[in-house]
Protein backbone atom coordinates (compact mmCIF):
# COMPACT_ATOMS: atom_id res chain seq x y z
CA UNK A 1 0.00 0.00 0.00
CA UNK A 2 1.65 3.49 -1.04
CA UNK A 3 0.20 6.32 0.56
CA UNK A 4 0.55 10.14 -0.47
CA UNK A 5 0.55 12.96 2.11
CA UNK A 6 -0.03 16.38 0.01
CA UNK A 7 -0.47 19.41 1.53
CA UNK A 8 1.24 22.83 1.84
CA UNK A 9 4.38 23.56 4.20
CA UNK A 10 3.01 23.36 7.87
CA UNK A 11 -0.24 21.46 7.12
CA UNK A 12 0.57 18.93 9.43
CA UNK A 13 1.99 16.18 6.54
CA UNK A 14 5.19 14.91 9.27
CA UNK A 15 2.86 15.19 12.48
CA UNK A 16 0.70 13.07 10.36
CA UNK A 17 2.81 10.46 8.83
CA UNK A 18 3.94 9.29 11.92
CA UNK A 19 0.39 8.39 13.45
CA UNK A 20 -0.38 7.09 9.81
CA UNK A 21 2.96 4.39 9.36
CA UNK A 22 2.55 3.40 12.44
CA UNK A 23 -1.36 2.42 12.50
CA UNK A 24 -0.78 0.51 9.36
CA UNK A 25 3.13 -0.55 9.74
CA UNK A 26 4.48 1.19 6.86
CA UNK A 27 7.31 2.71 5.83
CA UNK A 28 7.91 6.71 6.28
CA UNK A 29 9.37 8.39 3.47
CA UNK A 30 10.03 12.41 3.72
CA UNK A 31 11.65 13.51 1.14
CA UNK A 32 12.81 16.65 3.56
CA UNK A 33 14.05 14.39 5.87
CA UNK A 34 15.92 12.98 3.65
CA UNK A 35 17.28 16.30 2.58
CA UNK A 36 18.00 16.88 5.96
CA UNK A 37 19.58 13.68 6.96
CA UNK A 38 22.12 14.66 4.02
CA UNK A 39 22.74 17.90 5.24
CA UNK A 40 23.89 16.46 8.35
CA UNK A 41 25.99 13.97 6.84
CA UNK A 42 27.63 17.03 4.65
CA UNK A 43 27.26 14.64 1.57
CA UNK A 44 27.45 16.20 -1.74
CA UNK A 45 23.84 15.70 -2.33
CA UNK A 46 23.11 17.43 1.17
CA UNK A 47 25.30 20.81 -0.23
CA UNK A 48 23.59 20.83 -3.75
CA UNK A 49 20.33 20.84 -1.52
CA UNK A 50 21.15 23.17 1.23
CA UNK A 51 20.77 26.48 -1.11
CA UNK A 52 17.29 25.28 -2.45
CA UNK A 53 16.22 24.61 0.83
CA UNK A 54 17.09 27.84 2.75
CA UNK A 55 15.51 30.00 -0.03
CA UNK A 56 12.73 27.90 0.37
CA UNK A 57 13.19 26.39 -3.14
CA UNK A 58 12.60 22.92 -4.52
CA UNK A 59 15.28 20.97 -5.08
CA UNK A 60 15.71 20.20 -8.59
CA UNK A 61 13.21 17.54 -10.32
CA UNK A 62 16.09 14.84 -11.14
CA UNK A 63 18.08 14.73 -8.14
CA UNK A 64 14.83 14.22 -5.82
CA UNK A 65 13.85 11.74 -8.12
CA UNK A 66 16.88 9.73 -8.12
CA UNK A 67 17.11 9.85 -4.07
CA UNK A 68 13.53 8.65 -3.50
CA UNK A 69 13.97 5.58 -5.83
CA UNK A 70 16.36 4.78 -4.26
CA UNK A 71 15.04 4.92 -1.00
CA UNK A 72 11.68 3.37 -1.92
CA UNK A 73 13.74 0.30 -4.12
CA UNK A 74 14.80 -0.59 -0.16
CA UNK A 75 13.74 -3.66 1.43
CA UNK A 76 11.39 -2.03 4.26
CA UNK A 77 9.22 -0.45 0.74
CA UNK A 78 8.69 -3.19 -1.00
CA UNK A 79 5.16 -3.81 0.50
CA UNK A 80 4.56 -0.28 0.76
CA UNK A 81 5.52 3.23 1.80
CA UNK A 82 3.59 6.64 3.30
CA UNK A 83 5.69 9.17 1.42
CA UNK A 84 5.90 12.51 2.82
CA UNK A 85 6.85 16.07 0.63
CA UNK A 86 7.22 13.54 -2.53
CA UNK A 87 6.16 14.02 -5.25
CA UNK A 88 5.65 18.11 -4.81
CA UNK A 89 5.89 18.33 -8.92
CA UNK A 90 3.86 16.75 -12.23
CA UNK A 91 7.32 14.93 -13.29
CA UNK A 92 8.14 14.11 -9.53
CA UNK A 93 4.46 12.55 -9.76
CA UNK A 94 4.69 10.87 -13.19
CA UNK A 95 8.57 9.51 -11.91
CA UNK A 96 6.99 7.94 -9.16
CA UNK A 97 3.80 6.21 -10.97
CA UNK A 98 6.84 4.55 -12.72
CA UNK A 99 8.80 3.57 -9.69
CA UNK A 100 5.78 1.99 -8.05
CA UNK A 101 4.77 0.20 -11.13
CA UNK A 102 8.70 -1.48 -11.59
CA UNK A 103 7.93 -2.11 -7.78
CA UNK A 104 4.37 -3.77 -8.97
CA UNK A 105 2.72 -1.10 -6.65
CA UNK A 106 0.54 1.82 -7.55
CA UNK A 107 -0.91 5.00 -5.33
CA UNK A 108 -3.36 3.17 -2.85
CA UNK A 109 -4.95 6.94 -2.02
CA UNK A 110 -3.90 10.41 -1.88
CA UNK A 111 -5.25 12.26 1.47
CA UNK A 112 -4.94 16.46 0.80
CA UNK A 113 -4.32 17.81 4.05
CA UNK A 114 -5.91 21.40 3.39
CA UNK A 115 -5.03 24.25 5.85
CA UNK A 116 -5.61 28.10 4.85
CA UNK A 117 -1.75 30.17 4.85
CA UNK A 118 -2.47 31.89 7.99
CA UNK A 119 -2.49 29.05 9.57
CA UNK A 120 0.41 27.86 8.41
CA UNK A 121 2.62 30.50 9.13
CA UNK A 122 1.52 30.65 12.73
CA UNK A 123 1.97 26.46 12.75
CA UNK A 124 5.69 26.86 11.68
CA UNK A 125 6.51 29.95 13.60
CA UNK A 126 6.15 27.85 16.85
CA UNK A 127 7.18 24.35 15.72
CA UNK A 128 10.10 22.51 17.07
CA UNK A 129 11.44 19.50 15.99
CA UNK A 130 13.41 16.58 18.00
CA UNK A 131 16.96 16.38 16.04
CA UNK A 132 17.34 12.52 17.50
CA UNK A 133 14.29 10.87 16.78
CA UNK A 134 12.15 13.46 14.46
CA UNK A 135 8.71 13.66 16.51
CA UNK A 136 7.66 17.31 15.51
CA UNK A 137 6.16 19.34 18.42
CA UNK A 138 3.98 23.20 18.77
CA UNK A 139 4.42 25.37 21.34
CA UNK A 140 1.28 25.77 21.66
CA UNK A 141 -0.77 23.03 19.91
CA UNK A 142 1.42 20.09 20.48
CA UNK A 143 3.58 21.17 23.44
CA UNK A 144 6.48 18.52 25.22
CA UNK A 145 6.25 17.74 29.14
CA UNK A 146 8.99 19.88 29.46
CA UNK A 147 8.94 22.70 27.62
CA UNK A 148 12.53 22.72 24.76
CA UNK A 149 12.92 18.86 25.71
CA UNK A 150 11.53 15.79 23.56
CA UNK A 151 9.46 13.44 25.99
CA UNK A 152 10.50 10.08 24.05
CA UNK A 153 14.22 10.85 24.08
CA UNK A 154 15.27 13.70 26.46
CA UNK A 155 16.38 15.05 23.27
CA UNK A 156 17.02 19.34 23.15
CA UNK A 157 14.06 20.57 20.37
CA UNK A 158 15.58 23.08 17.43
CA UNK A 159 13.68 24.99 15.09
CA UNK A 160 14.38 24.54 11.63
CA UNK A 161 16.52 27.27 9.40
CA UNK A 162 13.87 27.46 6.75
CA UNK A 163 11.31 28.33 9.79
CA UNK A 164 12.10 31.62 9.60
CA UNK A 165 9.16 34.05 8.43
CA UNK A 166 10.47 35.18 5.27
CA UNK A 167 11.16 31.53 3.87
CA UNK A 168 8.16 30.29 4.66
CA UNK A 169 6.35 32.87 2.88
CA UNK A 170 8.53 31.57 -0.16
CA UNK A 171 7.97 28.26 0.71
CA UNK A 172 4.03 28.45 0.86
CA UNK A 173 4.26 30.44 -2.99
CA UNK A 174 6.14 27.75 -4.18
CA UNK A 175 3.75 25.27 -3.31
CA UNK A 176 0.91 27.35 -4.55
CA UNK A 177 2.74 27.32 -8.09
CA UNK A 178 4.42 24.14 -8.49
CA UNK A 179 2.83 21.75 -5.77
CA UNK A 180 -1.16 22.58 -6.30
CA UNK A 181 -1.10 21.53 -9.69
CA UNK A 182 -1.30 17.87 -8.34
CA UNK A 183 -4.28 18.39 -6.31
CA UNK A 184 -5.96 18.06 -10.05
CA UNK A 185 -3.51 15.85 -11.00
CA UNK A 186 -4.89 12.92 -8.63
CA UNK A 187 -7.95 14.40 -8.35
CA UNK A 188 -8.79 13.03 -11.89
CA UNK A 189 -7.09 9.57 -11.23
CA UNK A 190 -9.79 9.39 -8.47
CA UNK A 191 -7.14 8.87 -5.51
CA UNK A 192 -7.51 12.44 -3.93
CA UNK A 193 -9.63 12.77 -0.44
CA UNK A 194 -9.61 16.46 0.52
CA UNK A 195 -9.42 16.61 4.75
CA UNK A 196 -9.67 19.67 7.05
CA UNK A 197 -6.31 19.95 8.63
CA UNK A 198 -7.67 23.16 10.94
CA UNK A 199 -8.82 20.53 12.93
CA UNK A 200 -7.30 19.18 15.93
CA UNK A 201 -4.50 16.83 15.44
CA UNK A 202 -6.67 13.74 16.66
CA UNK A 203 -9.60 14.74 14.23
CA UNK A 204 -7.11 14.97 11.48
CA UNK A 205 -5.58 11.27 11.78
CA UNK A 206 -9.57 9.76 12.54
CA UNK A 207 -10.16 11.70 8.64
CA UNK A 208 -7.23 10.23 7.09
CA UNK A 209 -6.98 6.73 8.94
CA UNK A 210 -10.85 6.62 7.54
CA UNK A 211 -10.10 8.14 4.08
CA UNK A 212 -7.62 5.03 3.75
CA UNK A 213 -9.17 1.98 5.00
CA UNK A 214 -12.24 3.22 2.18
CA UNK A 215 -9.47 3.94 -0.50
P1 LIG B 1 9.74 19.42 3.88
O1 LIG B 1 10.56 18.99 5.03
O2 LIG B 1 8.97 18.39 3.12
O3 LIG B 1 8.80 20.57 4.39
P2 LIG B 1 7.31 20.97 4.00
O4 LIG B 1 6.56 20.25 2.98
O5 LIG B 1 7.47 22.43 3.75
O6 LIG B 1 6.52 20.56 5.22
P3 LIG B 1 6.86 20.77 6.68
O7 LIG B 1 7.74 19.67 7.17
O8 LIG B 1 7.35 22.17 6.93
O9 LIG B 1 5.41 20.72 7.35
P4 LIG B 1 4.45 19.50 7.61
O10 LIG B 1 3.28 19.56 6.68
O11 LIG B 1 5.19 18.22 7.72
O12 LIG B 1 3.88 19.97 9.05
P5 LIG B 1 4.24 19.43 10.53
O13 LIG B 1 3.62 18.10 10.74
O14 LIG B 1 5.69 19.61 10.82
O15 LIG B 1 10.64 20.16 2.82
C1 LIG B 1 11.65 21.09 3.18
C2 LIG B 1 12.41 21.53 1.95
O16 LIG B 1 13.08 20.38 1.34
C3 LIG B 1 11.57 22.11 0.80
O17 LIG B 1 11.32 23.49 0.98
C4 LIG B 1 12.48 21.82 -0.42
O18 LIG B 1 13.53 22.74 -0.49
C5 LIG B 1 13.05 20.46 -0.09
N1 LIG B 1 12.21 19.36 -0.61
C6 LIG B 1 11.56 18.42 0.14
N2 LIG B 1 10.86 17.58 -0.65
C7 LIG B 1 11.08 18.00 -1.94
C8 LIG B 1 10.61 17.54 -3.19
N3 LIG B 1 9.78 16.49 -3.29
N4 LIG B 1 11.02 18.20 -4.29
C9 LIG B 1 11.87 19.24 -4.20
N5 LIG B 1 12.33 19.75 -3.04
C10 LIG B 1 11.94 19.13 -1.90
O19 LIG B 1 3.36 20.49 11.37
C11 LIG B 1 3.72 21.86 11.41
C12 LIG B 1 3.46 22.40 12.84
O20 LIG B 1 2.05 22.42 13.09
C13 LIG B 1 4.06 21.54 13.97
O21 LIG B 1 4.52 22.39 14.99
C14 LIG B 1 2.88 20.67 14.46
O22 LIG B 1 3.01 20.32 15.84
C15 LIG B 1 1.70 21.60 14.22
N6 LIG B 1 0.46 20.90 13.86
C16 LIG B 1 0.33 19.85 13.00
N7 LIG B 1 -0.97 19.50 12.86
C17 LIG B 1 -1.68 20.37 13.63
C18 LIG B 1 -3.08 20.54 13.89
N8 LIG B 1 -4.00 19.75 13.33
N9 LIG B 1 -3.45 21.54 14.72
C19 LIG B 1 -2.52 22.37 15.30
N10 LIG B 1 -1.18 22.25 15.09
C20 LIG B 1 -0.77 21.27 14.25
Amino acid sequence: MYIVLLGPPGAGKGTQAQIIAREFGLTHVSSGDLFRENLKNQTELGKLAQGYMNRGELVPDDVTIAMVKERISRSDCANGALLDGFPRTPAQADALAGMLAELGGKVHCVPYISVPAEVLIERLGGRWTCPQCGRVYHEKYNPPRTAGVCDDDGATLIQRDDDKAETVERRIRVYMEQTMPLIEYYRRQGLLVEVDGTKSIEEVSRDILAAIRKG
